[in-house]
């Protein structure tokens, strides 16, 4: 085990109807005016929104909305909702989405209490915000783990980087089950996609032997796939959507990478890919991961021969990279390039950018070269 801290900042309320609880023990002692931020409309249409209106109304609220924080957020949504929040003089902000929303929330908590620049202050003077409004996570929509800790995957459209920018973790996470249902299957299947990608990506890091956050990587890989293949049986399985909620917040709350370094790799990839063409982000992954894993499988093959026994309960790592590759052509998730959204053509040129503007990881199996990075974006064509 490498040297580590740990400490945990966000309380985290799990179950049905855990909203009103949370709400109403989180915000008693708080101000007075909640920021409720939430994205594309989604929040309204199921009747989340109404039921945390009603209950931020019952502790005499007042709210100031926040809404359109798009998919992939952006650094100008990130301004707007800080000038909001200093505008209005927030005193809490409410986060009601996916991992969206809560990243985009989690800088603008930062960026409302400062006049400088956060990106500037993070990526030129490489300096780090201190102070927040404090923030809340009702997840409506799981896989990032956003809810559980202080990163942010911001898209700077201006540069053409999509990146983690630092901010502060939610003080607290309500984790219902029941507020998935109403997510389009896609969506929760790329989302638990993401979550067994950042178990994968922890566990191909570099670490010593029998480490305990090796085998717990593992358990949460394995147990993300029974419950996605139960989901492919019955989209409905509330049981089901509640283990990959709490899968989901394990594989990305740090105890994971307790002691280990991470990898990362395929994520790098996808970021950039997504700052070019906007596409999903778990999506992307299940086109990106098989091909990363193809180009290292022999630069750790006991890893790899032990990821295969104990997710996919096979023989041998070939056969395991072989499963995971089955597994996700039976979650119907995309396998080639063209198959992802994209708002602008794909093109060897836009591929190029994409290898060269992507941060190169020295703790996986191999460190690879843009060169080959490129290449491995081509294969995914
Ligand atoms: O915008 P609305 O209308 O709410 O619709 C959303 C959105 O279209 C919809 N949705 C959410 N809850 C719903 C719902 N639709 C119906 N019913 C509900 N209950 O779902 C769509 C996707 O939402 P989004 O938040 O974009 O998805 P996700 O949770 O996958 O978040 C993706 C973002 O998180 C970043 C990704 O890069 C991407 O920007 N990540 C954040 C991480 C972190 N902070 O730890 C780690 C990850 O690796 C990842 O990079
Ligand atoms: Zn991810």
């Amino acid at each position: 085990m490498n040297d580590f801290v740990f400490s945990y900042p966000t309380k985290v309320y799990f179950g049905e109807g855990s909203a009103k609880e949370a709400l109403s023990s989180e915000l008693a002692h708080t101000g007075n005016t909640v920021m409720l931020a939430y994205g594309g409309g989604s929040v309204k249409k199921n009747g989340i929104y109404d039921e945390i209106v009603t209950i931020l109304r019952e502790q005499g609220k007042g709210i100031v909305d926040f809404s359109g924080i798009m998919s992939n957020p952006t650094y100008a949504k990130v301004q707007e909702g800080a000038a909001l929040a200093k505008k209005e003089q927030v005193d809490y902000i409410l986060a009601v989405g996916g991992g969206s929303v809560i990243d985009c929330c989690k800088i603008i908590a930062a960026q409302a209490k400062t006049e400088e620049d956060i990106w500037s202050m993070e990526f030129v003077q490489h300096k780090l915000p201190h102070h927040a409004i404090p923030l809340g996570a009702v997840v409506t929509a799981s896989g990032t783990g956003a809810e559980m800790n202080g990163g942010a995957v911001i898209t700077n459209e201006a540069l053409h980087i999509k990146t983690g920018v630092l901010g502060f973790a939610p003080r607290f996470a309500v984790l219902d089950p029941s507020y998935t249902l109403s997510v389009p299957f896609r969506q929760v299947i790329s989302g638990a996609f993401d979550t067994l990608s950042h178990a994968m990506e922890t566990y191909f890091g570099q670490s010593d032997q029998n480490n305990v956050s090796d085998d717990v990587a593992l358990a949460v890989m394995r147990n993300t796939v029974t419950n996605m293949r139960r989901l492919l049986m019955d989209e409905n399985d509330l049981q089901a959507r509640g283990n990959l909620m709490w899968d989901s917040a394990m594989a990305e709350n740090g105890i994971l990478k307790c002691g280990r370094l991470t990898d990362f790799q395929a994520h790098q990839i996808e970021h950039q890919l997504g700052a070019y063409t906007d596409c999903n982000h778990g999506q992307g992954l299940a086109v990106i991961q098989p091909v990363y894993y193809r180009h290292i499988l022999k630069d750790a093959p006991e890893k790899f021969a032990k990821f295969a026994k104990i997710v996919f309960n096979e023989d041998t790592a070939e056969a395991g990279l072989e499963a995971m590759e089955k597994f996700i052509k039976d979650c119907g998730l995309p396998t080639k390039m063209e198959e992802l959204k994209s708002r602008t053509q794909i093109t060897a040129k836009l591929l190029r950018q994409v290898a060269d503007s992507t941060n190169v990881i020295q703790c996986n199996p191999r460190e690879l070269s843009k060169d080959e990075i490129y290449e491995i974006l081509v294969e995914c064509v």
